[in-house]
């Protein structure tokens, strides 16, 4: 590891790759501008990460070259193309350590996920008076689809309660359960609170119960290892473009037996075997689940930021934002007027906060002056911000390239702020 300035705490980088998160933020061109004036200060990664130069660049190869549609043509840019969609899926696989890469289906995106798996394995399943499970902190993609799907059959949501601090109350997963629970939806990463929930003690819990648990993963696949045969899930959801890759993929991960018995959810190209006016019979996994064609390059653009993240290490990734969120929140605390929202003890690079007598839409107008950009209001978790008697927060999120200074940037804006409402 080479040696750091004398300022630096130690950060436990897990190993030597971690000197090069450092270096890495100069992958990022975006970052490199001045916006209004100001030096940009980027601090809303929790809703989307900037995009590396090899990710760009795999795009830019991939329409420059490779173009044409997947598992169609014999010709020599359609096996390409397929060959790199394919193996984009094993890069995934082998990311969330699934079993197999039957078990990886490409979506749109996390909503999408959900929304497959509440129309296509819990509708047929749900009757009248059937439970669904989900928790006071869940993103709507996360509320929204069960919702849909109980007005559809008659079933109802019930729902996890936290703690004050933002922790899941763990004991409510067994004390709620009823022999009508039929899923549960639980977060990974709070994208509000930045509270890691204990989603293989979750999984523990309600497999005892016999209940399949879906984790919205979007918060958390990008910044620690995840691991799907060590949290057990029976689904996983997760968004590309919040892992540095391109908007418009994601991945639903599930397990195998349970994806095979599932209906196909869109009809379409891609997803048959035979198809005749009277009948049709459906592909394999994972192409049953994937009708018309897919995003190519958005699969492929994955595959290159699953590269990405590999060269630099989750493991120093994760130890990198924790350097940071331990800054921010040192930082924060300190504050007049300020609270922080979200304390569990375990957290992702979230930091949530309301300011006495100021709206965060204020908030985050004045820190834009001042280049800083963060998001500001009720973040997609309405049902949150009443549980916590809010109308929002503002919201520094942070990724592995964000620097020292950014948090002394947030610092000065916050300044201005309560300058401008003296
Ligand atoms: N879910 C994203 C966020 O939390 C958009 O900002």
């Amino acid at each position: 590891m080479t040696r750091r300035s004398a300022s630096r705490p130690e950060t436990g980088f897990a190993n030597d790759r971690g000197a090069n998160i450092l270096a890495a933020r100069g992958d990022f061109p975006v970052l490199d501008q001045v916006v209004g004036g100001k030096p940009l200060v980027y601090l809303d990664n929790a809703a989307t990460t900037q995009k590396p130069r090899q990710v760009i660049e795999r795009l830019c190869q991939y329409y420059e070259r490779d173009n044409a549609n997947v598992h169609r043509g014999v010709h020599e840019l359609s096996e390409r193309a397929t060959w790199q969609y394919e193996q984009a899926r094993e890069l995934v696989r082998d990311f969330i350590n699934a079993a197999e890469h039957e078990e990886v289906i490409f979506v749109r995106g996390t909503t999408e996920a959900i929304n497959l798996v509440a129309q296509s394995y819990l509708r047929p399943r749900l009757v009248a008076g059937d439970e669904i499970l989900i928790t006071e902190m869940e993103h709507h993609s996360n509320i929204v689809p069960w919702q849909l799907v109980a007005a559809q059959t008659g079933a109802k949501l019930r729902v996890v309660p936290i703690t004050d601090e933002g922790e899941l109350v763990i004991d409510a997963f067994a004390n709620m359960m009823s022999e009508r629970t039929r899923l549960v939806a639980v977060s990974h990463v709070s994208n509000t609170l930045g509270t890691v929930n204990p989603v293989a003690e979750i999984v523990r819990i309600c497999h005892h119960y016999g209940v399949p648990v879906l984790v919205d993963g979007a918060q958390a696949v990008g910044h620690m290892p995840v691991d799907m045969r060590a949290i057990g899930c029976d689904f996983y959801a997760f968004s590309g473009h919040k892992m540095y890759a391109p908007t418009g993929i994601g991945v639903l991960y599930g397990r195998r037996a349970i994806l095979n018995g599932m209906p196909p959810w869109q009809g379409g190209g891609e997803m048959i075997r035979k198809v005749s006016f009277e009948h049709t019979d459906y592909a394999d996994l994972p192409s049953r689940f994937e009708a018309g064609t897919p995003d190519i390059a958005g699969a492929i653009g994955l595959g290159a930021a699953i590269d990405y993240i590999n060269g630099l290490g989750r493991e120093n990734i994760a130890a990198r934002e924790q350097e940071l969120l331990a800054l921010a929140t040192e930082a924060l605390q300190g504050q007049p007027g300020l609270e922080i929202i979200g304390r569990a003890p375990h957290k992702g690079a979230i930091l949530s906060f309301v300011l006495q007598g100021v709206h965060p839409h204020d908030i985050s107008t004045i820190l834009d002056r001042e280049g800083v950009a963060v998001r500001a209001g009720h973040h997609c978790t309405m049902p949150l911000m009443e549980r916590l008697g809010i109308p929002g927060t503002t919201r520094a999120s942070f990724a592995f390239y964000n620097r020292d200074e950014d948090v002394a940037a947030l610092l000065r804006g916050l300044h201005e702020v309560r300058e401008f409402f003296k």
